[in-house]
């Protein structure tokens, strides 16, 4: 039996890659290895409790002897590596646990497999692993930085992050690089666009809005809504990664993205009119500091290489994510809690 363990299986897409793994992959053993912050939430994995296959461990990745462990309990033999605080805007109030987490938490990961899967761990020169282990690291499009009106971010596209949460996941794709070039270690790293679908937390823009118009609250839009974000389903997203996963090249980059690119203003605008809500409700903010201005991804080599296309169309798919919602008041009432509201209120203090 193959065991792959998931970091971050908690959170909004590890949980879907987690369902959507077991779906596709009915045998293999899956460890989903959790800190449970703020937006790991276990109810997005209420249908994998009854999984004999299934096993939950509330571990940080930075925590080396705890990760450690895992690996002496079980014979690991795939990572896909999700954990990290995962909201640029929490990154400019707060960037210390995005470096310790993003960076750090990677590091201990990259460590450990290395250590326990080389076949002679004391010699620093070999480069021998055991048969079928492979790293997945789960990177973003925002290492890249910020595009002008045209172009598209390639894998040969110079990293050049803006924000601290960018700067934190670019530093964890070079140290995953580093563990590559240096010690030969079995691994590959997916740069994604902007995910959307069920089980996403409302502090990202789609959700937020979702619940602001059913709240009948206004909509905060950053600086002059006209950022350019290259939306994904996440189940294209989680759909790709198990593609690189089981056939990607070892020291790998893949990029992963939608070509459909979106302003904020026509995204908040076009969930208003799904669900029947004034445009009034829209409020322009101050702008995020550092906003990057356009993200829009060349998928070409995984198209070419792996095969893979978006299987979602985006009018279809934004309108099941605001019916996943609607269906689904209780999941978010659960998390819009005392700590939530605190974000809110210090994150938007200026909106009525
Ligand atoms: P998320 O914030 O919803 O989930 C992150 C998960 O990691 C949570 O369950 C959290 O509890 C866990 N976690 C955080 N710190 C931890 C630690 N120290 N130890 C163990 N677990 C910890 O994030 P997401 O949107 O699901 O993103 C997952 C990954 O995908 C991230 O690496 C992110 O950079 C990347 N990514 C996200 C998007 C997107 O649009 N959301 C796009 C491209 C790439
Ligand atoms: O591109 C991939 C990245 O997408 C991931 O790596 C990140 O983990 C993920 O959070 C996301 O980052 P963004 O900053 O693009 O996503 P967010 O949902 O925070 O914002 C999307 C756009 O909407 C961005 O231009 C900022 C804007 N925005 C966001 C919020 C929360 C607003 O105008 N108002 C808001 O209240």
């Amino acid at each position: 039996m193959r065991t792959i363990l998931v970091t971050g299986g908690a959170g909004f897409i590890g949980s879907n890659f987690i369902r959507q793994f077991r779906e596709k992959h009915p045998t293999y053993r899956i460890l989903n290895v959790d800190s449970l912050t703020y937006a790991g939430n276990l109810e997005n994995l209420e249908l994998m409790q009854t999984d004999a296959l299934y096993h939950f461990h509330k571990v940080d990745i930075r925590d080396r002897e705890a990760v450690r462990q895992l690996f002496d309990m079980y014979e690991v033999d795939e990572i896909v590596h999700f954990a990290a605080e995962s909201h640029v805007d929490r990154s400019i109030t707060e960037p210390e646990v995005f470096l310790t987490t993003n960076v750090l938490g990677t590091q201990v990961l990259l460590d450990t497999a290395m250590r326990q899967w080389k076949l002679e761990p004391n010699d620093k020169h070999s480069r021998r692993y055991r048969e079928g282990v492979c790293f997945v690291h789960v990177s973003t499009d925002e290492v890249y930085g910020s595009l002008g009106s045209d172009g598209y971010f390639t894998e040969e596209s110079p990293l050049a992050p803006n924000s601290p949460y960018a700067a934190s996941k670019a530093s964890a794709d070079l140290l995953v690089r580093a563990y590559h070039e240096t010690f030969g270690l079995p691994v590959k790293t997916t740069r994604c666009s902007n995910n959307y679908g069920p089980y996403q937390f409302p502090e990202k823009l789609i959700p937020l809005m979702i619940y602001n118009c059913l709240a009948e609250k206004k909509l905060p839009i950053y600086g002059d809504g006209q950022q350019v974000r290259d939306w994904l389903h996440v189940s294209d997203h989680c759909e790709a990664i198990d593609l690189v996963r089981s056939s990607g090249t070892f020291g790998g980059v893949y990029n992963i993205g939608g070509h459909n690119e979106k302003t904020n203003l026509e995204l908040v605008k076009l969930i208003l009119h799904k669900l029947g809500r004034p445009e009034a409700l829209i409020q322009l903010v101050q702008d995020r500091p550092g906003h990057d201005r356009r993200y829009a991804i060349d998928a070409s080599k995984i198209e070419r290489e792996l095969g893979w296309t978006p299987r979602y169309r985006f009018e279809f798919g934004i309108e099941e994510t605001i019916d996943w919602y609607l269906a689904h008041s209780d999941w978010v009432e659960h998390i819009v809690t005392g700590a939530y509201q605190t974000y809110y209120h210090d994150m938007y203090s200026s909106v009525e």
